[in-house]
């Protein structure tokens, strides 16, 4: 072998070993100067400020009222739109107006597409497996186009028409029937609306209004109260569970057994409830019994494991069941509240159906109404703050440099109270959605729905829901506070709903 031969055969041997070398070498030498850039970037960017808080706990003190979105925009007035403040060990960005908002949601959102969530969301949500807590990926995207092509899409509510019909007519004779029996007794709001709205909620999911299920894991059997108890109260309860591991990541070996056990509790129970629920179902379906239920379409399309399945018609059910309950209850407390913008309400809806009841084809012919509905959604947002989004890669926000790591707050309350945007924002007042400068028929006149492609996937069954029944409970009867009710504005739970139920006295219109 002559010495050029050798030496290029010795060089090619030492291929396999070089070439992971050089290329190591180089992917180094990229990650030090991009890691250099992106130093010198952080040195010289534009950090939002900082709202000023303690060693190592940060703001968390500032926050331990489980009312995040109003201390978020407090906050706002001193320190501007966009702030940052240190939840333990994460440093999470506020955003309180609605063109930092909207940036966040559309114009970055692929640099913050994916969620952060708490230990107890991540146990509830079997770590993500819903269409609004997972991150923005193949599953995501599946799991939307099914919910909307079979529930909450336009086509899809058309054909769910006669449950929503169902639902104002069941309240309104049960309504009357309490009137009846006893005038002068004030009357629960939120048990008549809840117990049919978590209806509406089984017929769409499972295609039945199911009044017990026997619950193989508990040995008994549970009624329709129990079942929402298990469905809808306890992880709505658990959702807002704060594990203070969650704040200090570096501490997760400490254990919290009692929280712990509590919220795989509530999974337990939901799992086994949701379980008896389909199991039930299938036995009808073996029988041939098909139903226009999203359970029907996720069994024949096959794609999904029972587990996914069964996290995805649980989905429908807590959402169907409690922001539109949120929404109609605060609706009507300020409508019993102003008897003026009751009166304007009636004569609206008596100039357009004279003597018919209201349906939905009314609506967009009632734009007070409209603007009764968003005015609510705007002041009493049952989704004050979405949950956590996460910053996977260096962005921009409002002009400020927002390192990879940050966690994104949106404070959609704030944005709702921005007194640069809505005139006294504190106030309750429809007609400030009638001055000419909003479309009567645009879902997102406020932020209350999101924005992007995570905006609300149920705004339409919302809107339908939420106008008809309060047009129809204002047109047969005449509304007014219980004595003491007026000062029952607090809020409680994860989406602002009404402290105390609304109690009110109705007398039928004649
Ligand atoms: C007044 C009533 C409602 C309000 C104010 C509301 C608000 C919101 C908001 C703000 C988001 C965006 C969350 C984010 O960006 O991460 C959202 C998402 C969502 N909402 Fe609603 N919602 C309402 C009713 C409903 C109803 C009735 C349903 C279903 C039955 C529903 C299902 C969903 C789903 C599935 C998503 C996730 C969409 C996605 O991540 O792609 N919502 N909602």
């Amino acid at each position: 072998m002559d010495v050029v031969t050798s030496t290029i055969l010795a060089s090619f041997q030492a291929i396999p070993y070089a070439t992971p070398v050089a290329v190591g070498g180089l992917f180094f030498s990229m990650f030090c100067v991009k890691k250099f850039i992106s130093d010198q970037k952080r040195r010289n960017a534009r950090l939002p400020p900082e709202v000023p808080g303690w060693p190592v706990i940060g703001n968390l003190l500032q926050l331990k009222e489980k009312k995040p979105h109003k201390t978020f925009t407090k906050w706002a007035e001193i320190h501007g739109p966009i702030y940052s403040i240190r939840t333990g060990s994460s440093t999470v960005i506020v955003l309180n107006s609605t063109d930092v908002a909207k940036e966040a949601m559309v114009t970055r959102y692929s640099s913050i597409s994916t969620r952060k969530l708490s230990k107890a969301l991540t146990v509830l949500t079997q770590d993500k497996c819903m269409v609004a807590t997972s991150d923005y990926d193949e599953f995501h995207k599946m799991v939307k186009r099914y919910l909307l092509a079979n529930v909450l899409g336009t086509n899809a509510q058309r054909r769910h028409r006669c449950h929503r019909d169902n639902l104002i007519e069941n309240i309104s004779s049960q309504l009357h029937a309490h009137v009846e029996t006893s005038p002068n007794e004030a009357v629960n709001f939120r048990d008549y609306f809840q117990s049919q709205l978590f209806g509406l909620a089984l017929k769409e999911a499972l295609g039945e209004d199911v009044q017990s299920v026997y619950v193989d894991e508990f040995g008994s059997t549970l009624s329709r109260e129990e079942i929402f108890k298990v469905l809808v109260l306890d992880p709505m309860e658990g959702a807002i569970d704060v594990d203070w591991r969650d704040f200090f990541p570096y501490l997760k070996w400490i254990p919290n057994k009692s929280l712990e056990k509590k919220i795989q509790q509530m999974d337990l129970n939901r799992q086994a409830v949701m379980n008896a629920l389909i199991k039930e179902q299938k036995k009808r379906i073996d029988l041939g019994q098909k139903q226009n239920s999203y359970l029907d379409f996720l069994l024949s399309e096959g794609t999904l494991t029972e587990k996914q399945m069964s996290m995805l018609i649980w989905e429908i059910i807590i959402e169907t069941s409690d922001t539109t309950l949120v929404t109609t209850e605060w609706a009507m407390y300020e409508l019993a509240k102003n008897s003026k913008c009751q009166e304007m309400l009636l004569q609206e809806i008596k100039n357009v159906c004279g003597s018919e009841k209201i349906t939905e084809e009314h609506l967009s012919e009632l734009p007070y109404l409209n603007a009764v509905f968003h005015e609510t959604i705007r002041k009493y947002n049952p989704a004050p703050v979405i949950p956590l989004r996460y910053v996977h890669e260096d962005t921009e926000l409002g002009g400020y440099y927002i390192p990879a790591g940050s966690e994104i707050a949106i404070n959609i309350y704030g944005c709702n109270m921005d007194k640069k945007q809505w005139e006294n924002p504190e106030e309750w007042k429809p007609e400030r959605f009638l001055d000419g400068k909003f479309d009567p028929m645009d879902l997102h006149k406020t932020m209350a729905f999101g924005a992007g492609k995570r905006a609300c996937a149920g705004s339409l069954q919302a809107v339908l829901v939420g106008c008809t029944s309060i047009g129809r409970l204002v047109q047969e009867f005449e509304w007014r506070l219980k004595e003491g009710e007026e000062g029952n504005v607090d809020t409680v739970g994860l989406t602002a709903r009404k402290l105390q139920p609304l109690h009110v006295i109705l007398k039928p219109r004649t």
